[in-house]
């Protein structure tokens, strides 16, 4: 996933960015599409069935179903789901961590953001593995804890430790942020993940790589200490591995 991630690009998503709270829908959809014309260098989109996991109000599902793939929208929480009075076609109510379709189903599977939100991202994404179809893909992307937007409305003072950063939220505005770490936010980490996702039998990784930089900055997140920083956001294609789980790991 390295045509067309131009420095030109990565500032129109960084100008975007600070749109998110004034003009959410513009800042949505620009990274959906985004994401959808990424994914589809690599991937067949068109006739695809794919799930978009935690998928929220459907930005990332809209912008697939335009690439031409059938998509459906798995979502716990009804409040994300009616966000801004979104009502995306054909979701489901469902958990990440059971997903409600049987074994191999999809042909993509995509979580965007989903996994810093959970308390088991890994077992979340061996249930994304088990839907998808062998030689199939599984896309995520993540806000990993100590990118600068690790701690979410706490950052960039989460730095200074998360006790202190909340306190400090708390004391300005009077309230508890929206993402909680320990109850809805969760510190994930790019070199952890990394070597999780590489030595497990159910993957094999295409690429990994920061979700919004240029192509020239890829390389970042082979370098430790220093891509837990830049990275800001990581993204991992990951092809679903044609041999059984079981069988790989006796005959490796
Ligand atoms: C930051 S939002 C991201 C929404 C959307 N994917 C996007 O990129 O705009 C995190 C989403 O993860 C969902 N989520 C939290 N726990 C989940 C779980 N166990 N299974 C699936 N989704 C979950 C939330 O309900 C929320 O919609």
């Amino acid at each position: 996933m390295t045509a067309r991630r131009t420095l030109r690009r990565s500032a129109k998503l960084l100008k975007a960015f600070r749109l998110e709270q004034s003009d959410p829908d513009c800042f949505y959809d620009l990274i959906a599409r985004d994401a959808a014309e990424r994914v589809g260098e690599r991937v067949r989109l068109s006739g695809a069935l794919v799930l978009d996991v935690g998928g929220g109000a459907g930005y990332l599902a809209k912008a697939f179903r335009a690439a031409g793939s059938t998509c459906v929208v798995v979502e716990p929480d009804l409040t994300e789901l009616s966000w801004r009075g979104a009502r995306p076609d054909g979701a489901v109510i469902g958990d990440g961590y059971r997903l409600p379709f049987r074994s191999g189903r999809a042909d993509l599977v995509l979580s965007s953001n989903v996994l810093e939100h959970v308390q088991r991202p890994y077992r979340m994404l061996d249930e994304l593995a088990r839907v998808t179809r062998p030689g199939g893909f599984v896309w995520v992307s993540f806000t990993n804890w100590y990118s600068p937007w690790g701690g979410h409305e706490i950052s960039p003072w989460h730095y200074l430790g998360a006790e202190r950063a909340l306190a400090r939220y708390r004391r300005r505005y009077g309230r508890s942020p929206k993402n909680l770490l320990g109850t809805n936010l969760f510190k994930v980490h790019v070199g952890e993940t990394l070597r999780h996702v590489g030595s497990s039998p159910l993957f094999e990784v295409v690429d990994a790589g920061p979700r919004y930089h240029p192509a020239f900055a890829r390389g970042v997140v082979r370098v430790p200490g220093l891509r837990e920083v830049v990275t800001w956001n990581l993204e991992l294609l990951l092809r679903r591995s044609r041999v059984p789980a079981e069988v790989r790991a006796v005959n490796p």
